[in-house]
């Protein structure tokens, strides 16, 4: 974006603020006396050239020195005179910092509001400051009153990674907290695409370890960044460097067959179906299930069963279900299903992790060694 195109963007939606904003009061009072007024004859009479309000649109709405008689909150101070008086809100409208109830909704909240507005954040700081501390013309800091903070009560600018999405409350370094649920739009149910797979990926515990960001998006250093804040609200999947292509069955591996071929993934992500598919961790590997293509929004678990990814999900065992394709099956993997007996290292005697950090690490774990495969 050019300065140019900045500077005037600016100035488009200061008063775009103002007018969509400011309310009036229907009755306005008449003035009690015309004489000592301490304000040039016209400051109230919207047709002058001296009108108050042309005065302050005049002058950036520099409201500052207004500050100084009719108090920092605009309520009255030494003038007695409240600007509330009149304007319904100053300036923001009344719903402008209410209790969030959803985007959809609450459209008068500031967050749509920036939303809307292709997330306009230097309007703001036109007034609030650059770093939303508060600017030389409005006090208001985004970060006070306990608004813009995490748990443990430290500020955080209202760019942070999870102030538009993941866990709003989160400390500002932690990666995870960035992740939905809570999507764009508000979303918290794992049914929604927006919030789907993503805590069984990020949470350590599931089948293995954390699954960074960077695994499926373009992680942005700042939220400016270029391809981040898209206008579809509708995230970019990318696999760059990922877990998702590791090939497997090369003929340099020990385990080796050249009656198999190469698995090399080519990992996609159809957001139609919002479905991956060709992916190492889904099964695209040597005796693995290649043509699986799990649905990222179905929380029944039914994508995750043992047989989806490696195996045959319609045998009666729970081992014979993760066994992955034997001779019978034009596959190379022992036909013994005692998997702890050569697999110890990553499962028990009940088919139960013992390491979770060593499945789906892109490395077989066999006879206590980890090796390409
Ligand atoms: C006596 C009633 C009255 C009081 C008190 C008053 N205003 Fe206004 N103000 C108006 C009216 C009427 C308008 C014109 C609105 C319009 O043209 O739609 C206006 C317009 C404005 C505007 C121009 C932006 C806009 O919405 O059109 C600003 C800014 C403004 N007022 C700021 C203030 C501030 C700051 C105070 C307190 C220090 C204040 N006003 C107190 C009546 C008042
Ligand atoms: C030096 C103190 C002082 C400053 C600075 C000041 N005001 Fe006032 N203002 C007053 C007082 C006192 C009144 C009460 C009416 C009077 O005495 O003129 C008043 C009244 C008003 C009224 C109502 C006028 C009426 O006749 O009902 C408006 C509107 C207003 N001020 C707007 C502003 C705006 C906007 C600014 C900043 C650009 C500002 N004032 C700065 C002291 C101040
Ligand atoms: C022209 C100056 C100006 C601009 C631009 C501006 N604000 Fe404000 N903002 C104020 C003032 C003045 C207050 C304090 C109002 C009060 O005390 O009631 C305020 C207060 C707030 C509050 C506290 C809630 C409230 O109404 O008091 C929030 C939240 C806020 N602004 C967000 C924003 C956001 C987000 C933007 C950009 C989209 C923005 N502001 C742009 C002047 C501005
Ligand atoms: C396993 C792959 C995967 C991982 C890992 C992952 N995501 Fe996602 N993410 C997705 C998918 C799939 C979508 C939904 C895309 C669509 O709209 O179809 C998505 C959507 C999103 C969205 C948009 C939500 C909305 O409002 O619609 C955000 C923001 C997001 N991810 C952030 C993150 C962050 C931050 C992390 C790391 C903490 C992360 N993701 C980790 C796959 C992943
Ligand atoms: C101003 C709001 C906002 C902030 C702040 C923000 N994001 Fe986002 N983020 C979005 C939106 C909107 C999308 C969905 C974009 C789309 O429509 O493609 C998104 C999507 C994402 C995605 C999914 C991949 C993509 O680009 O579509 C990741 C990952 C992500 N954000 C990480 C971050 C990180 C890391 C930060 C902090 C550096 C951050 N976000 C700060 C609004 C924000
Ligand atoms: C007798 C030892 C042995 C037993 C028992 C065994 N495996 Fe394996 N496993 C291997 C060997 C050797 C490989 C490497 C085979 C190859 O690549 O041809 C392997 C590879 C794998 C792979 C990677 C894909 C592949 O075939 O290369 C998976 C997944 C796997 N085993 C799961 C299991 C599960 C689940 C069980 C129990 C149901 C099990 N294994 C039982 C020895 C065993
Ligand atoms: C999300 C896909 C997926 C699911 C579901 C899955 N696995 Fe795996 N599993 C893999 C992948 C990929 C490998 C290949 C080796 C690696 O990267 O760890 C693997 C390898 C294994 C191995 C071989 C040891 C090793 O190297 O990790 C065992 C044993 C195993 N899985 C057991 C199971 C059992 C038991 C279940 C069901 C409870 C299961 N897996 C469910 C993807 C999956």
């Amino acid at each position: 974006m050019t300065k140019r195109f900045f500077t005037l963007t600016v100035l488009l939606v200061v008063p775009l603020l103002f007018q969509s904003c400011t309310k009036l009061n229907k009755d306005l009072p008449t003035p009690v006396s015309s004489e000592t007024k301490i304000h040039e004859k016209g400051w109230i009479d919207t047709a002058s050239t001296k009108f108050h309000g042309k005065y302050l649109l005049i002058n950036n709405l520099n409201s500052a020195s207004c500050k100084q008689c009719h108090s920092s909150g605009f309520t009255g101070g030494t003038s007695n005179v409240s600007c509330f008086t009149c304007h319904n809100s100053f300036p923001h409208p009344a719903e402008w910092d209410s209790t969030f109830t959803g985007f959809r909704t609450d459209i008068k909240f500031h967050g749509t509001f920036l939303r809307m507005n292709n997330w306009q954040f230097d309007s703001c700081k036109t007034c609030h400051g650059t770093s939303f501390a508060g600017g030389n013309r409005v006090e208001v800091s985004c970060m006070s009153s306990g608004c813009h903070q995490d748990d443990m009560g430290m500020q955080k600018p209202p760019t942070a990674c999870n102030t538009c999405h993941g866990n709003f409350r989160g400390m500002e370094n932690d990666t995870f907290s960035w992740a939905p649920p809570r999507t764009i739009l508000g979303d918290t149910s794992g049914t929604t695409i927006g919030v789907g797979a993503h805590q069984p990926h990020l949470t350590f515990g599931t089948f293995s370890n954390k699954i960074p960001c960077a695994t499926c998006h373009n992680v942005p250093a700042i939220y400016s960044d270029a391809g981040h804040l898209g206008s579809d609200n509708r995230a970019e999947i990318t696999f760059v460097d990922s877990l998702a292509f590791i090939v497997t069955n090369e003929s340099t591996t020990t385990d080796y067959d050249n009656s198999l071929s190469l698995f090399s993934p080519l990992p996609v992500y159809n957001n139609l179906t919002s479905s991956c598919s060709s992916t190492y961790c889904h099964g695209n590997f040597k005796n693995g299930n290649p043509a699986f293509a799990p649905v990222w929004n179905d929380t029944t678990g039914a994508q995750t069963v043992c047989g989806t990814c490696h195996g045959d999900t319609t045998r009666s065992t729970l081992a014979d279900r993760a066994l992955p394709k034997g001779t019978s099956q034009g596959g190379t993997h022992p036909s013994a299903n005692s998997c702890f007996a050569c697999h110890g290292e990553v499962v028990d005697a009940n088919l139960n992790f013992v390491n979770k950090t060593k499945h789906i690490n892109g490395k077989l774990n066999v006879f206590n060694q980890e090796r390409d495969f």
